[in-house]
């Protein structure tokens, strides 16, 4: 078994998958974005999850394509809040149609993620539902405070933390936890699966504030650049406006406050501040700990352990990831 194995079941069962047909404007752009590709990350932690525990993961192949489709949809909607260009090395949705397009197929979207849902057995699917519906509710926290933080200057590592867990780490929590779910692990190790995939959804995020900055603009597949241009409190912007001192602060303050500016100059500038702090270093250091905090939680889980290798493996290849 590899993961290849996993993402060909995916990338079969996303073929057959119908979101809907008119009027097409609504679902083109679903197909749009679900065709882009990506790493099918959350998906894969579902199946490798459910793979611990039995052989026949397979059943877990629609639920998992729930979580894909819902991430999509925060995708398609982020990229709206973030004024975002490019998603996978193509044009946003709401570039490549509009605004109110890119709102109302993420939402369709959502409704299409519960469609999926529903194909687990009944006796699991209350609690399954449950889980969902709360980590789909923090991700909207956690976007709200991405959102509230552009315009603060205060905002402390901790709160840093804790928006990026909402955001971002819970739903890898949940494509794990799902997995573990639907094979009938116990309520111990779901819950060791849940925390094990929000500590490395940590260490996830942090490499993406990293590879915002530092990342080769066709792996990355988004624009470089985009955090810095639009005042986003990451990890490497916090850990600088605490290290900063004297005209190194005054430079990084004042490229924050400016209202017109040239994106490019912007970003090379702050760019070459966060540099001269050495921040790239602490933020990877950072990242390693988190992914640390990760195989820990997994180490407690008692599985088969070739198969618990298969995910740690996979898993440590995305703290090195470049795309
Ligand atoms: C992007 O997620 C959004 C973040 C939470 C950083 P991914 O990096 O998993 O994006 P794809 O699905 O592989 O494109
Ligand atoms: C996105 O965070 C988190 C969600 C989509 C919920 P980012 O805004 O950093 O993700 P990218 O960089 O656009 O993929
Ligand atoms: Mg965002
Ligand atoms: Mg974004
Ligand atoms: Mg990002």
């Amino acid at each position: 078994m590899s993961p290849a194995t996993f993402i060909d079941a995916l990338q079969n069962e996303l073929q057959t998958t119908q979101y809907g047909q008119r009027p097409p404007e609504l679902y083109d752009p679903i197909r749009y974005i679900m065709n882009l590709g990506g790493k099918r990350l959350r998906p894969l932690m579902t199946l490798m999850g459910a793979y611990l525990f039995t052989d026949d993961w397979q059943k877990a192949v629609r639920p998992a394509l729930a979580v894909e489709v819902f991430h999509n949809f925060t995708l398609m909607h982020d990229d709206i809040m973030d004024k975002a260009p490019l998603r996978r090395g193509q044009p946003t949705v709401h570039e490549k149609w509009n605004h109110n397009i890119a709102i109302l197929s993420g939402d369709v979207m959502l409704v299409n993620a519960y469609e999926l849902l529903l194909d687990i057995d009944t006796d699991k699917l209350k609690k399954v539902l449950a889980r969902f519906n709360r980590t789909a509710a923090e991700v909207c926290e956690g976007q709200q405070f991405d959102m509230n933080f552009e315009t603060r200057w205060d905002v402390t590592e901790t709160e840093y933390i804790d928006m990026i867990r909402l955001k971002t780490s819970v739903l890898l929590g949940f494509a794990l936890e799902l997995g573990g779910l639907i094979a009938g692990a116990d309520e111990t190790t779901t819950d060791h699966l849940r925390e094990g995939g929000i500590n490395i959804g940590i260490g996830f995020q942090l490499k993406d504030d990293l590879l915002d900055v530092y990342g080769d603009p066709v792996k990355f597949g988004k624009q470089v650049g985009g955090d810095i241009i639009a005042n986003k409190k990451t990890f490497l912007l916090i850990e600088a406006l605490e290290q900063a001192t004297g005209p190194i602060r005054d430079e990084l303050i004042g490229w924050l406050n400016r209202t017109t500016f040239d994106k490019a100059e912007k970003v090379q500038a702050v760019t070459s501040i966060y540099d001269q702090l050495g921040i790239r270093q602490v933020t990877e250091a950072r990242i390693n700990e988190y992914f640390a905090r990760g195989f820990a939680n997994f180490e407690q889980i008692d599985a088969d352990t070739s198969r618990k290798s298969l995910l740690m493996e996979y898993v440590r290849q995305l703290a090195e990831r470049e795309s």
